[in-house]
């Protein structure tokens, strides 16, 4: 046997071999290519950027350090010489269909066994007792791969992980772009890109989550790709910790692209029969453009990495109380906007932050989940049995992973919270992290958790989690082990996420980080649904839900309408235009109802309306994206969704300043069927010069080859102002 591996879908190969030496390596990553054949002349020999071992290979699945290899590594143990030289060699394999989950973390699956097929490669390292099992699962129908890392101590003595990648992947040139998501609160997920040059580009978090610095994402494009057309390589990691995405080019142009949890705040004790998982990372590759390898992540992330009832299910529609009353509320008020949200036709109340302990502002109380009774006189009980009798369902905020000093929860643990003893402990947002690496933690939280969810009616719950982990010591591990917290913390968030979530099956849970701080695959494994941003502002949403939408479905995207000015940026933008972008997303307002005055408040019932006619299509259709708000001047956005049967779309159009006596636009569309008739009508309901020209019937054909047609005279541009959106609504007709 010649020990390569061919997987392929007919969307893509992945061609993996041994090698002389024994070592795996990639042959191939890319193009559908014919089965039954070799591809072994696709790896050089004698590759000269190794050090004194002429007739190394190029390329290798779980490069180590210290051997020759100057490249980054995949894999660095330390072993009881001191040592880090491993020599992994092939010692068996495995091919079975379907996908093995991960245990403890989150991944994609299969519904049923014949949607993917799983490989399995043991390699080991006889005089360490390594034993590293890479695993690749292909999708059948979808250009897409996950992989991830196994590694087991079958020798006699405790082995260090200081790296574990999820992935390496060594890439036979280095003509790429590397386009990631950057950011920070209040401006998450915007596009950044660069061209690779020689050494290493990365992006990474120490922050104790995935975090809004960088999304753990990106993509490699050719020079030429566009949304369009040409080659693309996505890759995102399943998980919400600490992270490391990284390209290193080397002197003889190759790239090595490695992802995984991040080896600066990571090492991990493998005694001897133990083993260690790393989180899977996913893979997509297309020369479709960007948009194909964005919806190959919608579909994977949304039909097979999201779980529950609420995976397919339409989201309700929403009013959150936090922009409309901050800690200002009892339950009188909050009844009246939830009766004022119920006219208008809005089907969830979320009660948001401040309803528990003594918390009138964001200094005190967090763990300490029962309910204020001075604000609350009826308990969460009462407030949610009026609600739902209203006819709304109701939802609650909660903040699992924090405790406040001025809380009796750390009176009672002060030691549960993450502190270096000795040492000063750095508040943020006066509040310290609670250590979930402690298993009585995750207890203590379920129970009193479960207690609050099985209160009421509750039917939606907020997650959030507003700070950055500091001091990362727990005191449930020895010094030798203080290299495992971080790591250890998120697995204790998934456990206490998968215990809630699987005993409350019917919850919708959004997650949330102080807006989008946490907005990766891993949370989307139990929450279908992220709050993108605290950033309200429909212009700055623009950017944010674009690049959010790289890779995240567009049900995934919490996106509310706020009140004007916005608490963000001040910025006074029409309410029609705060409804136009967040009804690409899980829609919903955040704001006082009853302050909507009369005219306000019929154009949020149409609004509600609109969007419970469309819903379906607005989260769970096809996203095209048209005009990006990062390039050029950034003055335009616009986007698209489109029906699985391509009969219906709507295509938003954004303009951010109005400019006197405009060029003459054209919006060409995607995705639509060329041989059907389109009915256009617009939203809002105007009629005026971007809307007149295009309230027609056109062809699929016409409507992709000339577009959408703008062709505003100067006298009439100045009735349109700053910050208009509109909406265009495409049903085909049968002739
Ligand atoms: C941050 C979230 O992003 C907000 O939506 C809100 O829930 C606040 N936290 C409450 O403290």
């Amino acid at each position: 046997m010649d020990r390569q591996w061919h997987l392929t879908n007919g969307l893509l190969s992945l061609v993996l071999g041994v090698h002389d030496d024994g070592s795996l390596g990639l042959l191939h990553l890319g193009a559908p290519l014919a089965q039954g054949r070799s591809y072994r002349h696709l790896v050089p020999r004698g590759w000269r950027g190794f050090a004194n071992r002429l007739g190394d290979p190029i390329a290798l699945e779980v490069p180590t350090s210290g051997s020759g290899d100057f490249r980054v590594a995949a894999l660095v143990v330390g072993q009881p010489d001191g040592s880090t030289v491993l020599e992994l060699k092939y010692r068996e394999h495995g091919i079975a269909v379907g996908k093995p989950d991960l245990g403890a973390l989150p991944s994609t699956y299969v519904e049923d066994d014949a949607e993917a097929e799983t490989l399995e490669v043991d390699l080991a390292d006889e005089r360490s007792g390594l034993v590293v099992t890479v695993a690749w699962t292909i999708f059948g129908e979808r250009p897409a791969l996950a992989r991830s890392l196994r590694v087991r101590n079958d020798g006699n003595t405790a082995l260090r992980l200081d790296t574990v990648m999820s992935l390496s992947l060594d890439l036979p040139d280095d003509d790429w772009t590397l386009l990631h998501l950057a950011g920070v609160w209040g401006r998450e997920r915007h596009v950044v890109e660069r061209v690779l040059a020689p050494g290493r580009q990365s992006i990474s978090s120490n922050r104790g989550s995935s975090s809004a610095v960088h999304n753990p994402f990106v993509a490699l494009r050719r020079a030429t790709t566009t949304e369009a057309q040409g080659e693309v390589l996505g890759a995102a990691l399943v998980y919400s910790g600490n992270h490391l995405a990284e390209v290193e080019v080397e002197p003889y142009g190759t790239a090595r692209l490695r992802m995984g949890i991040d080896p600066e705040t990571f090492s991990w004790a493998l005694e001897p029969r133990a083993s260690f998982q790393a989180p899977e990372a996913v893979l997509v590759w297309t020369d479709g453009g960007l948009g194909a390898m964005s919806h190959a992540f919608h579909d994977l992330f949304g039909r097979r990495l999201a779980r529950g009832v609420w995976r397919d299910r339409p989201r309700p529609i929403l009013v959150n109380n936090w922009e409309g009353t901050y800690f200002d509320f009892d339950e009188e008020r909050l009844v009246a906007i939830a009766t004022v949200a119920r006219d208008l036709g809005i089907e969830l109340f979320v009660l948001d932050d401040g309803w528990f302990g003594k918390r009138d502002a964001d200094n005190s109380s967090l763990g300490d989940w029962f309910v204020d009774r001075r604000k609350l006189p009826n308990g969460i009980d009462g407030l949610s049995r009026r609600i739902t009798e209203l006819g709304l369902r109701f939802g609650i905020w909660i903040e699992p992973e924090m405790v406040s000093e001025r809380s009796e929860l750390f009176a009672a643990h002060p030691d549960w919270a993450f502190q270096v003893p000795g040492r000063p402990r750095t508040e943020s947002r006066q509040q310290l992290v609670l250590d979930l690496a402690r298993p009585e933690v995750v207890d203590h939280l379920f129970g009193v958790l479960s207690e609050l969810f099985a209160s009421g009616p509750i039917s939606y719950v907020k997650w959030d989690m507003n700070r950055w982990t500091t001091e990362p010591w727990s005191g449930a591990l020895p010094p030798e082990r203080q290299g495992e917290a971080f790591h250890r913390h998120i697995l204790g968030v998934y456990e206490l996420y998968r215990r809630l979530t699987e005993a409350f099956p019917k919850i919708l849970f959004e997650s949330c980080a102080s807006g989008g701080g946490r907005f990766d695959p891993g949370m989307l494994a139990f929450a279908p649904q992220a709050w993108a941003s605290d950033d309200t502002d429909a212009i700055e949403r623009l950017a944010i839900q674009w690049g959010s939408s790289l890779a995240y479905p567009v049900s995934s995207h919490g996106a509310h309408v706020s009140a004007v000015p916005n608490h963000q940026t001040g910025r006074i933008t029409p309410l029609a235009t705060r409804a136009a972008v967040a009804f690409f997303g899980a829609f919903g307002y955040e704001l006082d109802t009853t302050a909507l005055s009369d005219a306000d408040r019929e154009a949020v019932r149409d609004q509600v309306a609109f969007y419970k006619g469309h819903r379906e299509l607005f989260q769970f259709g096809r996203l095209v994206r048209l005009r990006s708000p990062f390039e050029g001047d950034g003055n335009g956005t616009a986007w698209m969704v489109v029906s699985e049967d391509r009969r219906r779309a709507i295509v938003a159009l954004y303009q951010v300043l109005n400019r006197p006596n405009p060029q003459v636009d054209r919006l060409p569309l995607r995705g639509l069927d060329a041989g059907a008739e389109y009915r256009i009508t617009t939203w809002p309901r105007v009629d005026d010069a971007v809307t007149g020209a295009n309230t027609v019937t056109r062809g699929g054909d016409d409507l992709m080859a000339n577009g959408l047609l703008f062709d505003v005279e100067r006298h009439e541009s100045a009735a349109l102002g700053d910050f208009w959106a509109r909406l265009f609504v495409l049903d085909a007709i049968d002739r």
